[in-house]
């Protein structure tokens, strides 16, 4: 049981061949997959995912570099699942992430920052339904 939260390893990470470790981390830390997929969002695909940061000086190049290559996505399962995954993760900027943290091991830069978590439970539902379909998602 628990709470929900959706994740994406963005494409630097994939082309560094990090998902296996990612995935191994995360499934480490107690995490349950209840859907996973390896996609690419076209532009206009991922202006919808980052919609409320449409205004932000950021947001062409986090398009551009969201849409450039796939990205592994997955729905995942824990108690507290939200604030603990964003603790997994570490700072959005590489640099200010805590050492043992995805980011501190696996990003590049803020833009770069190899994954994505769900920064509220109402996002971790939206971006779900954004990704997956009810016969995607698992409760094993
Ligand atoms: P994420 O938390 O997945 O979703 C929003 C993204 O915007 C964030 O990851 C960063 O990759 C990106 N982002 C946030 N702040 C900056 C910034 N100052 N410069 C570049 N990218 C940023």
């Amino acid at each position: 049981k628990g709470q929900i939260t959706l994740t994406m390893i963005k494409p630097f990470a994939v082309k560094q061949h990090n998902v296996g470790q990612i995935l191994s981390d995360i499934e480490k830390a107690g995490f349950h997959i209840r859907a996973l997929k390896m996609t690419q969002l076209p532009a206009e695909k991922a202006e919808i995912f980052y919609a409320e940061h449409r205004e932000r000086s950021f947001f062409p190049q986090l398009i551009e570099f969201m849409s450039s290559g796939p990205v592994v996505v997955a729905m995942l399962q824990k108690d507290n699942a939200v604030a603990d995954f964003r603790q997994l993760i570490g700072s959005t900027d590489p640099s200010e992430a805590a050492e043992g943290t995805i980011r501190r091991k696996y990003a590049k830069d803020k833009t770069r920052n190899a994954i994505h978590g769900s920064d509220s439970d109402d996002s971790a539902v939206r971006e779900s339904r954004f990704f997956f379909s009810s016969m995607e998602e698992f409760v094993y």
